[in-house]
């Protein structure tokens, strides 16, 4: 991926996720507003009709209003609903009416007019014998009032429906500033951060590719140089890559084992040329030299950050199971599961393979000959049951 469409990404993610964060917080404040507004309904129409009641019980179904009402006695009335307006803050006026207000229920009924509310109430004597018919007692609420002591933070106000019944809306009138820019700096602050994750997957990523391009782009080279051993190195991946999807590597794992594979000899560039394409027997100094390859590629791959998890099983391809490998002379499980499986792949890649000093074996003759060899037996026991499929992916008859 070019730099220009690199950034680009980047800072769609950016925009992308900044908004989906602003989107996020408009919806977390929409229902938590919700909640807060119902709430806040329901406490209102508790207090509203609490005080209803307490003025319906305690004043209205009271023989002395009742007779104080019918009979006019304006200081009586006067006296008594100064008292009701001392100990209720909530109310603002008492008064007598003698039209009989729309839909009154038995006790009291409900209305909302601008920030008012006003409660009309049937009077009745103490047994609730009888009521009167051309006299009620119309009771105003402070809306404003009752709204403010009940809720918490914010500041609500009522919209009037224009319903004689008890409807109204509750609107958020103000968002809390500092919350708001909390919100916003938090929505960037997601989509920074999932623009920065997004550079580094990319870094990572085309970093890993083009150190592994780089060096396999050196390994093919060398190996054309060599008669015999162009696509040496492809041919191993492709078997390893096999053998380890049969053993039941994941993903990513065989991904590093067939980028480990593919790399496995990048410490012949260290090896003469005519040592490598010698067609007599080495000489054991000449054997040394090459086996220096194996901490060679060891030494190569120390300068390449993004493939250093790889250096390990590169290294140890050429160990035994009977520890009488090299470099180290690992035994066993102590060699690592990838080098094991190169191992595999790369012993029967050569064995196939046409050499100065041999014709290639078949298939089925390098992988008896492979099998007195102290080799990983499990993994040899994989390249046997798949040996068909190894052959036609490295094109060679079996
Ligand atoms: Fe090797
Ligand atoms: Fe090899």
């Amino acid at each position: 991926m070019n730099k220009k469409r690199r950034r680009l990404s980047v800072l769609f993610t950016f925009i992308i996720f900044t908004t989906l964060g602003i989107f996020l917080f408009i919806q977390i404040n929409k229902s938590r507003d919700l909640s807060n507004i119902n709430q806040l309904k329901k406490n209102f129409e508790l207090v509203l009709d609490l005080t209803s009641d307490m003025l319906s019980s305690g004043y209205f179904q009271w023989d002395d209003v009742y007779e104080a009402v019918k009979n006019s006695d304006k200081v009586f009335l006067d006296d008594t609903f100064l008292e009701i307006i001392f100990l209720n803050e909530y109310i603002t006026s008492i008064k007598i009416i003698d039209e009989k207000p729309e839909n009154l229920s038995k006790w009291f009924t409900k209305k909302t007019i601008n920030n008012k509310i006003v409660v009309n109430f049937n009077v009745y004597d103490s047994r609730q014998n009888n009521v009167l018919r051309d006299h009620y007692v119309q009771v105003t609420f402070n809306k404003i009032k009752i709204m403010r002591n009940i809720q918490s933070k914010n500041i609500y106000l009522l919209e009037d429906t224009g319903n004689y019944d008890f409807l109204y809306e509750n609107r958020l009138r103000s968002q809390n500033p500092p919350i708001l820019i909390f919100q916003l700096i938090s929505s960037i602050g997601i989509g920074l951060l999932c623009a920065l994750i997004l550079n580094r997957v990319y870094y990572t990523h085309s970093h890993f590719f083009y150190e592994t391009r780089g060096l396999q782009k050196i390994i093919f080279l060398f190996e054309q140089t060599e008669r015999f051993s162009a696509n040496h190195s492809k041919n191993v991946a492709a078997i390893s890559y096999i053998l380890g999807e049969k053993y039941g590597l994941k993903r990513r794992t065989l991904k590093d084992l067939k980028v480990a594979a593919l790399l496995h000899d990048i410490g012949k560039i260290s090896v003469p040329r005519e040592i490598l394409n010698k067609v007599d027997p080495l000489t054991e100094k000449e054997f040394d030299i090459i086996k220096e390859h194996a901490t060679f590629a060891d030494r190569i791959l120390e300068d390449f950050e993004e493939l250093s998890h790889l250096r390990t099983f590169i290294k140890h391809h050429h160990e035994k199971m009977d520890g009488t490998g090299y470099p180290s002379g690992l035994k066993g499980n102590e060699i690592p599961l990838q080098s094991r499986i190169i191992a595999v792949a790369d012993i029967f890649e050569a064995l196939t393979g046409e050499r100065p000093y041999r014709k290639p074996l078949e298939p089925l003759a390098a992988l008896s000959f492979m099998k007195r060899m102290s080799l990983d037996q499990d993994i040899l026991i994989l390249l046997e049951k798949n040996i068909h499929l190894i052959c036609n992916k490295i094109h060679i008859a079996d």
